[in-house]
């Protein structure tokens, strides 16, 4: 099996220490750092902006993984390229037509960025096999996207063998919600390629040990 991509959520960590907090988890292993920003419309709940990821970019070399769950997305991919973000991935139920979603992943690639699009739990599969061979990364939501914590829905998971079938072989299949060292093997057998973890890192004692658990 190929080598997972561990992408650490910085929504679990302590933002009161957030420099060393990103710190850690690069010498515990990861290349990329997964952030969430939500914007109290498109999910309840608000949390990271601009001038953050600003600041990130800044005092690190890892791989910025940038998760907007946030409505009409377009009016802000110019600025969370410009702010450092490696990856942009959107949502396909912020879009009010499939023209848009070619849009916005234009527009994301306008700035030499990696572009993803993820779907909700109860979005299907097929609604987005239109878009696979234009994006870089397909992110399969494990949870209803807003807060940390949740625990993973595994019928979200037969999505991913759905969506690799369908789609180019150097595409990225991302899951989010949910991983621990269990549903991290699920995923992994199923297809997905990346793992985005929250509180299984971050709530834990050793990082290192966390991500190796999440890779093996
Ligand atoms: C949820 C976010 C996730 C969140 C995952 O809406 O997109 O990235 O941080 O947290 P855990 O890993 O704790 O489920
Ligand atoms: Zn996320």
């Amino acid at each position: 099996m190929e080598k997972v991509i561990i992408s650490p959520s910085i929504l679990s960590a302590d933002f009161s220490k957030l420099g060393i907090e990103i710190e850690e988890v690069k010498k515990a292993g990861a290349q990329w750092l997964h952030i969430d920003v939500m914007d109290g419309h498109f999910v309840p709940n608000i949390t990271i902006g601009v001038p953050v990821i600003k600041s990130i970019r800044k005092n690190t070399d890892l791989i910025l993984d940038t998760h907007l769950m946030i409505e009409n997305p377009e009016n802000y991919i110019e600025s969370f390229a410009k702010a450092g973000s490696d990856i942009i991935t959107f949502h396909y139920e912020a879009c009010k037509d499939d023209k848009k979603v070619r849009d916005v992943i234009h527009q994301i690639k306008g700035y030499g960025i990696k572009a993803g699009l993820s779907i909700k739990p109860n979005t299907k599969p097929e609604s987005v096999y239109q878009f696979l061979n234009e994006v870089d990364l397909l992110l399969v939501m494990t949870v209803e996207p807003g807060f940390g914590g949740q625990e993973f829905i595994h019928d979200c998971a037969l999505k991913i063998p759905k969506i690799k079938q369908n789609a180019p072989n150097n595409i990225i299949i991302q899951v989010d919600g949910g991983i621990n060292n269990l549903t991290s093997k699920i995923c992994k057998s199923l297809g997905a390629s990346s793992l985005v973890a929250g509180s299984y890192i971050y709530k834990s004692q050793d990082y290192k040990k966390s991500i190796e658990n999440l890779m093996q």
